[in-house]
């Protein structure tokens, strides 16, 4: 795909703003090619309603809302980004809540959730201040997410840092963030 055939969504889930996740997020994006797109979300400007599981009733109605909003957003790029601190070995319940959307998406009439994410590329860049392995059960998540929706797993940015500005001492991270998009995931 040409460089300016891709958009992609970045959707910042700390609950603080710019953050380490968030900082090592603009970092990776900032190699990217001028002509391809960038969207900057932040789930906390876009909180969602209470997750209800209707699989079984028969009563998916078309988003409305900040569900619209990240649906359309979330339709609209070929690269999805969540970009999150590691809480509790897991991911914030901002984004959690939303990856819990696309499984009432799928479900929805006339939208064709499916069919639209197939081929889509799903990133993570995940901060913590523990230890790179400790976010294994989350890469996992979304790995097995990608494979689910059949989509592409692009592959997990790793950094470490408590306080904010933290990571700007993870040189290590840093450098990564320069080539992360460059290099997707082989498996
Ligand atoms: C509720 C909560 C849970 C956390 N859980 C973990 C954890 O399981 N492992 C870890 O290493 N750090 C954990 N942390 C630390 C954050 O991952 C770390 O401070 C990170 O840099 C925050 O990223 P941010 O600045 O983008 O919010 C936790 C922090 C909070 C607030």
């Amino acid at each position: 795909m040409s460089d300016s055939a891709r958009r992609f969504l970045f959707l910042l889930s700390s609950t603080r703003r710019l953050g380490n996740s968030e900082q090592l997020a603009y970092c990776a994006a900032h190699p990217l090619p001028a002509q391809t797109g960038q969207r900057w979300l932040h789930l906390s400007d876009h909180a969602l309603p209470e997750f209800v599981d209707l699989r079984h009733t028969g009563a998916f109605h078309a988003p409305t809302g900040n569900a619209q909003l990240l649906l359309e957003a979330t339709l609209d790029a070929t690269d999805v980004v969540l970009a999150a601190p590691l809480y509790l070995y897991s991911l914030p319940a901002a984004a959690k809540h939303y990856l819990d959307y696309w499984n009432a998406w799928l479900r929805t009439p006339n939208i064709a959730f499916s069919e639209q994410m197939q081929g889509k590329t799903l990133w993570a860049i995940i901060v913590s201040s523990g230890k790179r392995d400790e976010a294994k059960p989350l890469e996992a998540t979304l790995r097995l997410t990608a494979q689910f929706m059949d989509m592409r797993w692009g592959g997990m940015l790793y950094g470490t840092g408590s306080r904010p500005n933290d990571i700007q001492q993870d040189a290590a991270a840093l450098k990564q963030a320069q080539t992360f998009f460059l290099n997707p995931a082989t498996t």
